[in-house]
């Protein structure tokens, strides 16, 4: 298969495209870090430097390609908010990380995508986006933005015959996750999520969520009435 892979230059992108490359995919993976991209470069990848913000840049760069089997749209960011500073900037930096770089790679890849007889489009998304979590007020909203998306394109592109599938990871240890200062329940390996990914890519799931002891129970919390969460977090936030 041909894939396509952003965010691939650290954490859970960069060990997929490591991992689609050994298992004998052709892999174009993309980031900013040139350090990073010459070492997929010498691991034999294909890389492309973009940063993912800059829309003429990005569909430039695309308009390129023959043709894109499996295209999976990962670069992200976090950020959280800390009251009492209501930092408006910081809100916007994460929007344009994780909801405006997927819409324009969405722009970019779909033409490609369409030249494959077996396309599959898959978008990381966060098991954040499942309900609202205290400092989350960014983040969680960026996921939850990149979800709707997602989920509508599905409906969309059914007559097309594109899969579509949604990842929502919980938490996996990468340098965006190193950065926390909380306790992270089931934190799994960059080796395990890309496992998790691949496996339940190669199935074309609709929503490839793991690991499965944590998201179901983020899952079932999102079944409760909107108040009682509400207290739960006023909970969590006050220990
Ligand atoms: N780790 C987790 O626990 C977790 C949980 C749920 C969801 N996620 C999501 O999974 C994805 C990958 O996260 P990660 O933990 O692997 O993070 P990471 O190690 O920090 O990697 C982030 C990647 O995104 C790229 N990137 C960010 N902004 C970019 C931009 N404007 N243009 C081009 N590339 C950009 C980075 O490229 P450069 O380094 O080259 O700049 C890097 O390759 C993110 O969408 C994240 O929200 C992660």
């Amino acid at each position: 298969m041909k894939i396509l892979i952003t965010g691939a230059t650290s954490g859970i992108g960069k060990q997929l495209a490591l991992d689609y490359h050994a298992e004998g995919h052709e892999v174009w993976a993309l980031g900013r870090n040139e350090r990073a991209l010459a070492e997929l470069s010498d691991a034999g990848l294909h890389t492309g430097q973009l940063d993912l913000t800059d829309r003429e840049a990005v569909l430039a760069w695309f308009s390129r390609l023959q043709v894109v089997d499996l295209a999976i749209l990962n670069a992200g960011t976090c950020e959280y908010i800390d009251l009492p500073a209501f930092d408006s900037a910081l809100i916007q930096r994460v929007m344009r990380a994780n909801v405006e770089t997927v819409a324009i790679c969405l722009e970019a890849v779909l033409p490609v995508l369409r030249k494959s007889s077996h396309g599959h489009l898959a978008v990381v998304g966060s098991s954040a986006a499942y309900l609202p979590l205290p400092r989350a007020e960014a983040y969680g909203a960026s996921k939850a933005a990149v979800a709707y998306m997602v989920e509508s394109l599905r409906m969309d592109l059914h007559k097309e015959h594109i899969s579509v599938s949604l990842i929502s990871p919980g938490f996996v240890k990468t340098p965006l996750t190193d950065r926390n200062d909380f306790p992270m329940p089931f934190r799994v390996s960059v080796e395990r999520a890309s496992a998790y990914i691949r496996k339940g890519l190669h199935k074309r799931r609709a929503e490839v969520h793991f690991p499965k002891r944590f998201t179901y129970v983020m899952k079932f919390f999102s079944l409760l009435p909107g108040a009682l969460w509400s207290r739960i977090g006023q909970w969590m936030v006050r220990s």
